[in-house]
C-alpha cells in the first residue's frame, strides 16, 4: 500500500474569517486534485465551520489545531472532538506551542489522542525536543517519552492510522527557526518509526505516517520529502502564504511524478 504524501498547513492563530476564506479561494483555484497528495488545512477553531462550507473536499481536508478531551459537559470555553467530528478529518495534538504556552502535559496529550480516535478523527501527534534538551543529549529520551505516553491507550490497529510529526522545537520559525537539516531530521524520524515498531509491531510501524515540521517552505521542502521515512510535512508560517504553500504542494507533485517516471 503506497501512502499519500500529506501536506498540512497549520495556520496557528492567524487569519480571520474573511482572510481565511480568501486564502482558501486562491488555493482552491491553484491546487489540483491528486490521488497521491493529500492537502490538509488547519485554520483557527472559529474559521473551521465557514471553511467547511466553502472547501472543495476533493482537494482539501480540514484539521483542528486542538480540542478538549471530554466529549461534552460543563467545560466553559472548550470545544470537544465530538463537536468537530463532522467538520475535520485530522487534529493536531501536542503541538509544542500548546505544551509550552498552555501547559499541556503527557497525560493531557494522551487523553486528547484517545478522544480523537474515539471520535474517528486522525490525530497528528507532534513530538520534538527543545534546544536545551538537544544540547543535553536528551532528544531520544524526550521522543520516546512523548510517543510512549501519548499512544498508551491505543491498540496497534489504531496506531496504524495515526500521524506523528517530528517538530524539533528549536527548528520552529517562531522558536528560533534554526534549520534542522534533512539528514538530522531523518535520523530522528527513523527513531520515531522504530519506537512505534518496538511498542506496536511491524505493521503499525509501516503504516503510521511520520511527518516533518519546522521552518519548512517551498525552497527547502523537497529535501524533507525525499527522506525515506518522511510521509509529509507540517507547515506553519509558510502555510499562510499563498505562493509558498502552493509551491510546497507543487514540489510534492514534481517529486511524485519523478518517482512514477
Ligand atoms: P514553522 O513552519 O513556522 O516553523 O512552524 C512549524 C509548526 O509549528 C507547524 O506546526
Amino acid at each position: 500500500m503506497t501512502k499519500r504524501t500529506l501536506i498540512v498547513g497549520n495556520w496557528k492563530m492567524h487569519l480571520n474569517t474573511s482572510q481565511a476564506s480568501l486564502l482558501l479561494h486562491r488555493l482552491q483555484e491553484r491546487i489540483r486534485i491528486s490521488r497521491d497528495i493529500e492537502v490538509v488545512l488547519a485554520p483557527s477553531m472559529l474559521v473551521l465551520q465557514p471553511l467547511s462550507l466553502q472547501i472543495d473536499r476533493r482537494k482539501f481536508r480540514l484539521a483542528s489545531q486542538n480540542a478538549f478531551h471530554k466529549d461534552d459537559g460543563a467545560y466553559t470555553g472548550e470545544v470537544s472532538f465530538t463537536m468537530l467530528r463532522d467538520l475535520v478529518h485530522y487534529a493536531i495534538i501536542g503541538h509544542s506551542e500548546r505544551r509550552i504556552y498552555f501547559g499541556e502535559d503527557h497525560s493531557m496529550i494522551r487523553d486528547k489522542v484517545a478522544a480523537c480516535v474515539r471520535n474517528e478523527i486522525t490525530p497528528i501527534l507532534c513530538v520534538g525536543e527543545t534546544q536545551t534538551e538537544r544540547r543535553q543529549g536528551e532528544t531520544r529520551q524526550v521522543l520516546h517519552d512523548q510517543i510512549a505516553t501519548a499512544l498508551h491507550n491505543l491498540t496497534a490497529k489504531e496506531v496504524e492510522n495515526i500521524c506523528i510529526a517530528y517538530e524539533p522545537v528549536w527548528a520552529i520559525s517562531t522558536f528560533g527557526g534554526i534549520l534542522a537539516k534533512p539528514d538530522e531530521a531523518e535520523k530522528e524520524m527513523k527513531f520515531i518509526r522504530d519506537q512505534v515498531r518496538r511498542l506496536f509491531g511491524e505493521k503499525a510501524a509501516k503504516r503510521v505516517r511520520v511527518l516533518y515540521g519546522g521552518s519548512v517552505d517551498d525552497q527547502i521542502v523537497r529535501g524533507y520529502l525525499e527522506i525515506e521515512d518522511c510521509d509529509g510535512v507540517l507547515v506553519g508560517g509558510a502555510s499562510i502564504n499563498y505562493h509558498k504553500f502552493s509551491g510546497i504542494v507543487d514540489a510534492a507533485y514534481s517529486l511524485q511524478r519523478e518517482k512514477e517516471a
